[in-house]
């Protein structure tokens, strides 16, 4: 499963690449308005920090309006991945631009038949949304379970961004059924290192060690 992190900011970004568990970064108009910078430059600045796919949204809602929108972030770097919501225009966009070679992430997918019309699309990625889907009263695993399922069926090469993710569960239960990617803020995935069994257990090495006097090297 690879992991991105969803977020516009150059220091989470900074801080995970160093890991080298960083496999992406997803951003969205509200992430770049959250970080305070021009979207163009912070994209660019992101997409020199990662080698993995950068998503990077359009705003057009027309097909044209989207395509001369995507030709201008596609010049930023080679790993933009050109983010269109999943609408008609949407579609039409992703199919033109994945057809040149583009990478496209389709979000704000809220239905496995919007996953299908997406793989249909070409989209390199599709990003069903599990939090917003789970606070709004339906089962955001359920969805991507289901787009596993229609996916594996076609053989389709589209691969499952599970997005807004809120927390480790929402983690652990996507990789089991087996999404290919998951976004998520930077919280997220540190919190994905912790366990206090594992603190507890280096405590506990730790103080044994010092009673032995010994030193390594
Ligand atoms: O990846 C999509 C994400 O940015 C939305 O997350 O938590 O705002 O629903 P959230």
């Amino acid at each position: 499963m690879k992991f991105f992190v969803d977020t516009a900011d150059t220091a989470e970004i900074e801080e995970l690449a160093a890991t080298g568990l960083l496999d992406g970064v997803t951003t969205n108009p509200t992430l770049i308005h959250k970080s305070g910078k021009d979207f163009l430059a912070v994209t660019q600045e992101i997409c020199a920090l990662v080698d993995g796919p950068v998503s990077a949204e359009v705003v057009a809602l027309d097909h044209a309006g989207m395509l001369r929108e995507a030709e201008v972030l596609r010049r930023i770097a080679d790993n933009v991945c050109i983010k269109v919501p999943l609408t008609v225009d949407g579609l039409k966009t992703c199919k033109a631009l994945t057809g040149e070679g583009t990478m496209v992430n389709v979000t704000l997918c809220f239905s496995a038949n919007q996953a299908l019309l997406a793989a249909k699309a070409g989209a390199t990625f599709v990003s069903p949304f599990v939090g917003r889907h789970d606070d709004n009263g339906f089962d955001g695993m359920a969805l991507i379970r289901d787009i596993r399922l229609i996916y594996d069926n076609y053989a389709f090469d589209t691969q499952i961004l599970a997005a807004s993710i809120r927390h480790p569960v929402h983690v652990l239960e996507a990789a089991k059924i087996g999404a290919d990617v998951a976004t998520m803020p930077a919280k997220v995935v540190k919190a994905l290192f912790h366990h206090v069994l594992t603190d507890q257990g280096i405590e506990g090495f730790l103080a044994d060690w010092a009673r032995t006097g010994q030193a390594i090297g």
